[in-house]
């Protein structure tokens, strides 16, 4: 197949690029590096693979992108730190909402064509135009719940909109839903729960997980906000990715939401505690945006269980073990 994958050269878009060259199909990531990285895609340069510098929000880049047709559409294209959502919700609306919209657009046309018209509930495509037809995967974030009891969150779980992150993403969510319902465009959206793993940035903007292995590793204090007890429900990135892939290969989840995660969730002291192993100081200070923090993500991921088969291999401890074992060989 012929895959388009958005957000292709970021931290988890490279992995799904990377599970899609190895099940053998051609693809295309698109990224405008905001904070993507070309060392994340340079080991697949050659193979069925192809890098397109583009932003989602530009429609001449998509002009360029959609020239060719693809089987089904990753869409993992966006901006994704509640700090910068509050700061700048201009940008994270543009990307996550808009940029979600313009995808949406583009995979319409590809299936429908340009002159295509709903006639009722069915179709009327112009037979001078050359349409195919396209699956479209939105990446979608656990960040859009409301707070867990201990059962964990399943997909009727309710949402709130605690960020503009959130509150784009739930725009994005609903746009892609309406565009299964009213247009039957095979659409799914998928919310997976906090990912970590090799390829993930380090500093400031990257993950708990890796911040917290930096730092243990470069023997720097952790600095923890707030009371440390809102808890992560951590998934693998191997685990996500292959999560991914497969919402893209399942005509089961069309019209679905769906999420993954691994059903055991850590507060983030006692995650500082795995991960320090008393190598460095824990330091607790004041949260920066305490009104938009979840105190509990624990995921109920027996929906992907049941309809794809799909459940995490990873245990958190083994994760964070090939995680640093990766920050150590590439932070020299
Ligand atoms: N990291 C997590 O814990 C997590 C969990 C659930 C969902 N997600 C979602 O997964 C996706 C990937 O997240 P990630 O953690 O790999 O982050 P990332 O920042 O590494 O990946 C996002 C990529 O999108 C690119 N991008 C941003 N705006 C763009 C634009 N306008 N045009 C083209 N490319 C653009 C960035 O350069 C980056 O490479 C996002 O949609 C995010 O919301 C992430």
């Amino acid at each position: 197949m012929n895959i388009l994958v958005t957000g292709g050269a970021g931290f988890i878009g490279r992995w799904v690029v990377k599970k899609l060259l190895d099940d053998g199909h051609s693809v295309i990531a698109l990224d405008n590096l905001s904070n993507g990285r070309l060392e994340n895609i340079e080991e697949f340069t050659g193979k069925n693979f192809k890098f397109i510098k583009g932003d989602i929000r530009n429609e001449m880049d998509l002009d360029e992108v959609f020239k060719e047709k693809y089987d089904i559409i990753y869409h993992l294209g966006a901006s994704i730190n509640v700090q910068d959502s509050i700061d700048d919700p201009r940008t994270t609306f543009f990307n996550d909402t808009v940029g979600t919209f313009n995808i949406l657009e583009r995979a319409k046309t590809q299936m429908f064509g340009k002159n295509g018209s709903m006639q009722g509930d069915k179709w009327c495509l112009d037979s001078n135009e050359d349409v195919y037809p396209c699956k479209l995967v939105f990446m979608s974030t656990c960040m859009v719940y409301d707070l867990a009891n201990d059962n964990g969150i399943d997909e009727n779980h309710p949402i709130k909109p605690v960020s503009p992150y959130g509150g784009s993403k739930i725009a994005a969510e609903n746009m892609v839903l309406s565009y299964y319902n009213a247009y039957k465009l095979p659409t799914v959206v998928i919310r997976p729960f906090n990912t970590y793993g090799p390829f993930q940035k380090t500093g400031g903007e990257g993950g708990v997980v890796a911040i917290f292995i930096k730092n243990s590793l470069y023997s720097k204090n952790i600095n923890i906000y707030g009371s440390g007890e809102q808890t992560r429900d951590l998934l693998y990135v191997k685990d996500c990715a292959r999560f991914v892939v497969m919402t893209g290969y399942s005509d089961k989840v069309n019209g679905e939401v769906i999420n993954a995660g691994t059903g055991r969730d850590v507060t983030i002291n006692e995650l500082a505690n795995i991960i320090t192993k008393d190598r460095v100081e824990i330091i607790h200070v004041k949260h920066i945006h305490p009104q938009s923090e979840i105190m509990k993500l624990k995921c109920d991921y027996s929906k992907a269980k049941n309809i794809m088969g799909w459940e995490p291999e990873f245990t958190l401890e083994e994760g964070i073990k090939e995680t640093e074992k990766w920050i150590k060989k590439n932070l020299k």
